[in-house]
């Protein structure tokens, strides 16, 4: 039976594909070539594809590409009919002004957008007239970063259409000599392997990969629709050991430090890990799993600490210890009996994490403070500026700290600029199987301290990127460019000291003349500088406050623009031949658009946005809804009365700005309903600003109800939670409420609020609710500048004898019939539905889904009314 089903879901994605899908018989990519060019470990790659359309009539077509996130995107060109339309690249408020019309249609938002870990996609189209073609190239530059001791230049191949004259070009030029090259990657694999030519010759290398149409649907993930995969150049280059690499043109140079005979550094190093309730599950499981590899990695004159921590801080010793085996075994022993409990107080954990390495003689060695976690701090200090300073206080800028996000509940922003301010980086944890080995590859990446201090120095430049950095590890490399005053190249003097244990150490090497590229005029290694000076540009603005990050953000913005970068400063308006839609591409900020996490590679149409993308088995439907009627049927003011439950009614005046007086029709909110194993969730409409059972739990004596918003198409405008008789919070998006007997207390801003057990944490754009066992998160979402609520049930003992509509299970259906109307069987009903949109605003940013559309009736399986509340 569930083989049955799984197998008619997967021929109904396909109907539905192939409905939907471009017609190939429309338009022919008769060429696609992708070709990139390294040089000083600065990819530069231009993707050409040519297309005609084969009808006799006019045709949109596509050009949808997927490019890593590190990378700028530099120019984006068409070529139609002997004309060429150039993408200019404009500050993005000005683009967006320009353009607000096509984007509040909708049409160009999120032309770009992040997809799984490394890459993000380009999208544009354009209309093409019978048997007329068009080029479309786009070039993207990115610094490459050495981990490990390697490069990878990631390409992704996708080009929708088995193509007859398909080409992968990479050529690359390392003046240090390439010390090794090799080809990974799905499109490396089984028939596609013999398509690989590679050339490797000192200081050049060459890989070629020119697949035939046969080949192209031969290999792993490859079918009718050709290749989609990725090719992953991994190289790394000859290490002198003294200063490394210098490269200097026109008046720029850029300098690759990594030397690797160096001796090891003792290191001290602290681990502090979640095991707040939310880890629950398989994340506590690859926490435990990856810390024990860890510690089996430690060496003997390494020390280290364990600190967990949820509400409570739990210490598997008070001080640092040393990695002898004695110790580690113990400490094993306390890493397989880490449980998931409790809330998150990262405060406290990182500021004992941080006396631990304060209170350790850290002369001679490296110390290092790493935290996991997978959430938002929900207690102790629970103001992320608070957070930020007192954690910047307490280390003082003594050794650096990393932060590691598990998964997409973290506020990432907020890790990122707490490492940034300490000195070191934040990772994304990707929740997937293999995140035991992220934990454990990025462990790595810091494992080996080889030097601490590194200053660099360059006599004889100028407008330098960063020239300090705390540590250094091997399989790392420090990269610093700048520009040479005067491009008087006998003043430059380079030179590198820094503490090597307990030494000070100099690497200059007045021998060593510094490599020019020579006569020929050469701009790249001014991007390279261009590349990584707005690169930590952008750093440095997250770490300051609002005033200070004018001036930061007014140079990174001159010099995206100046280098024609696409930065999350700039946005690319796409030209378009006369009378059709601008597109204005965004770049995504990291982990923007989470669905796309377990993107698996099956062509996404841009029409219906099909997302293959597997169904959390939280047990509980998720609700989202998508925006139907415009905002524009808005009352100008609205007054709402409520019989609250409080002394005296509340009155609400919203005033929505700028629309005109219009008849109130009432606004369709559309809910969906995750699916068991299907892939197209259900949806459903409710009209009005109804007052509907989000949770009841009567032997908890836990009641959630909310109201729908009738202002805005958008979710929820008010939230109330009632627990255990006498303790009412009531939640809204300017703050929140609460009363307990005839108390009543109003809240805003950010701040950590207590009903009895109920406890409701206000972050920016989240609130985190916690009633008993029972965990929610309310997001807020905005839209034309009027916010609105969304819950998500993240934890609850058990939907057994619970009610409401986030207890909803996810629906169970077969596709029973496709023509002449399309026909879904639920328990043994058959129900007609359309296939619609709805947006999920049950993450943040929300995304749109394709889904079945019925009754709500249908969906939900009992009557809409059976959800509706009489009071909140
Ligand atoms: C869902 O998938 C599971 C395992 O993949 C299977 O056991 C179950 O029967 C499926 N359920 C439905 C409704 O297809
Ligand atoms: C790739 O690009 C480089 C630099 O623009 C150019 O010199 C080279 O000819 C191109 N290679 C191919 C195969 O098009
Ligand atoms: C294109 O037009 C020609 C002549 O008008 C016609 O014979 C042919 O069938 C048309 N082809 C398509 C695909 O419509
Ligand atoms: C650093 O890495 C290189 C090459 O990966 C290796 O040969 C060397 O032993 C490493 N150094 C230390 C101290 O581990
Ligand atoms: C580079 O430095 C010079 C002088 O130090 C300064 O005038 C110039 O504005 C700087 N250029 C940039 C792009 O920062
Ligand atoms: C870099 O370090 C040196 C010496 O440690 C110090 O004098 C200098 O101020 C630092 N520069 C920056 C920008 O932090
Ligand atoms: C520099 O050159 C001198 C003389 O040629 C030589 O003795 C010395 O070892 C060289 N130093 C380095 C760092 O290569
Ligand atoms: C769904 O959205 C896509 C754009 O993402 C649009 O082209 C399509 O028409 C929509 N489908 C429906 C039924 O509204
Ligand atoms: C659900 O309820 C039934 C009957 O009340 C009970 O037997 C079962 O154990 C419950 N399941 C869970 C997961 O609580």
């Amino acid at each position: 039976m569930g083989r049955t089903v799984v197998q008619i879901t997967f021929i109904i994605f396909l109907l539905v594909l192939a409905s939907t899908q471009p017609n190939k018989d429309d338009w022919d990519i008769y060429s696609f070539h992708i070709n990139s060019t390294v040089t000083s470990r600065y990819a530069t790659t231009v993707i050409t594809s040519r297309v005609a359309n084969r009808m006799n009539e006019s045709k949109e077509i596509e050009f949808h590409v997927q490019i890593p996130k590190n990378a700028f995107i530099s120019k984006f060109r068409m070529f139609i009919d002997g004309q060429v339309y150039d993408g200019v690249v404009k500050a993005k408020e000005q683009a967006q002004q320009q353009y607000t019309e096509a984007v509040s249609r909708g049409e160009s938002a999120g032309l770009v957008s992040s997809v799984g870990r490394t890459l993000e996609e380009f999208k544009t189209s354009v209309t093409v007239a019978a048997h007329k073609k068009v080029t479309f190239e786009l070039t993207y530059e990115e610094l490459m970063k050495r981990t490990h001791g390697k490069y990878e230049l990631q390409i992704h191949a996708r080009p929708t259409q088995p193509v007859s004259d398909f080409k992968v070009d990479v050529y690359i030029h390392e003046e240090a000599g390439i010390s090794f090259i090799n080809v990974k990657g799905g499109l490396s694999t089984n028939a596609l392997a013999n398509a690989i030519t590679k050339t490797h010759a000192d200081k050049q290398a060459w890989v070629y990969f020119y697949p035939t149409v046969d080949q192209q649907k031969m290999c792993d993930s490859c079918g009718d629709q050709g290749m989609n995969g990725d090719l992953v150049i991994v190289y790394d280059v000859n290490r002198d050991n003294g200063l490394g690499h210098i490269k200097k043109s026109d008046g720029y140079f850029v300098h690759h430090f990594a030397p690797s005979d160096l001796p090891r550094i003792p290191k001290n190093v602290v681990f502090v890990i979640d095991q707040s309730g939310s880890m629950e599950g398989r994340k506590i499981e690859q926490t435990r799993t990856a810390l024990i590899h860890i510690l089996n990695d430690l060496a003997e004159d390494d020390h280290f600490g364990l600190i967990t921590f949820d509400g409570i801080i739990s210490y598997w010793k008070r001080e640092l210890v040393q990695a002898n085996s004695k110790n580690l075994e113990s400490a094993k022993n306390f890493a397989r009996n880490i449980q998931d409990r409790g809330s998150t107080n990262i405060n406290e954990a990182v500021l004992q994490g941080a006396r631990m390495l304060n209170a350790h003689n850290r002369e001679g060695s490296a110390s290092i403070l790493i935290l996991l976690t997978d959430g938002d701090p929900t207690s102790g200090v629970t103001n992320l500026e608070k957070i930020q300073s007192n954690v910047r206080q307490a280390i003082a800028g003594k050794f650096p700290l990393y932060c590691l996000g598990f998964g997409f509940d973290v506020d990432f922003n907020f890790l990122e600029k707490m490492s940034l301010q300490n000195n070191g980086v934040a990772r994304r944890i990707y929740e997937d199987s293999d995140a035991d080995l992220q934990l454990k590859g990025f462990y790595e990446e810091v494992a080996t301290p080889l030097l601490t201090d590194v200053t660099m120095i360059y006599v004889g430049a100028t407008n330098l990127t960063q020239t300090n950095f705390s540590q250094y590890y091997n399989g790392s490399e420090i990269v610093v460019a700048g520009e040479i005053t005067d491009n008087n190249i006998e003043t430059f003097t380079p030179q590198v000291v820094a503490i090597s244990s307990n030494r000070r150490i100099m690497f200059s090497n007045p021998n060593e003349t510094v490599e020019s590229t020579g006569t020929v005029s050469d701009d790249r290694i001014q991007r390279v500088w261009a590349y990584l000076t707005v690169k930590q540009l952008l750093d440095k603005e997250l770490q300051l406050s609002e005033t200070e990050k004018e001036k930061v953000k007014k140079e990174a913005l001159e010099l995206s623009l100046r280098y024609s970068f696409v930065t999350p400063l700039t946005s690319m308006v796409v030209t378009k031949p006369p009378g059709e839609n601008t597109d204005v591409l965004h770049k995504p900020k990291e982990g923007e658009t989470p669905q796309r996490r377990h993107f698996t590679g099956v062509p996404v149409n841009r029409r219906t946005r099909i997302q293959h993308v597997p169904v959390h088995g939280t047990g509980m439907a998720k609700f989202k809804h998508a925006p139907v009627n415009p905002p524009r049927h808005q009352a100008p003011v609205r007054v709402l009365k409520k019989n609250t439950r409080g002394p005296a009614p509340r009155v609400r005046v919203r005033i929505a700005a700028n629309v005109p007086q219009a008849t109130d029709v009432p606004l369709l909110h559309r809910f969906l309903i995750n699916t068991e194993n299907q892939t197209v969730p259900l949806c459903f409409d409710v009209s009005g600003s109804l007052q509907l059972k989000l949770l009841h739990h009567p032997s908890e004596e836990l009641f959630v109800n909310g109201e729908l918003d009738s202002v805005v198409n958008g979710g929820f405008n008010s939230i109330f939670i009632h627990f255990q008789t006498d303790h009412h919070v009531e939640i809204d998006s300017r703050g929140v409420t609460v009363r307990e007997g005839q108390t009543v207390a109003h809240h805003t801003g950010q701040d950590t609020i207590t009903a009895g057990s109920v406890t409701v944490v206000v972050h920016n754009k989240k609130i985190h609710v916690t009633a008993g066992k029972m965990r929610l998160v309310i997001l807020v979402h905005e839209k034309n500048g009027n916010k609105f609520l969304w819950p998500v049930l993240k934890k609850h003992r058990s939907a057994n004898d619970s009610e409401g509509l986030l207890a909803v299970k996810p629906a169970v259906y077969e596709v029973v019939q496709q023509v002449p109307v399309t026909k879904l069987k639920i328990k043994n009903q058959e129900i007609d539905v359309t296939s619609d949109n709805a947006t999920d605003y049950s993450v943040d940013p929300p995304v749109t889904k394709n889904c079945w559309l019925m009754s709500a009736d249908s969906a939900l399986q009992r009557p809409l009314a059976d959800f509706s509340v009489a009071q909140l």
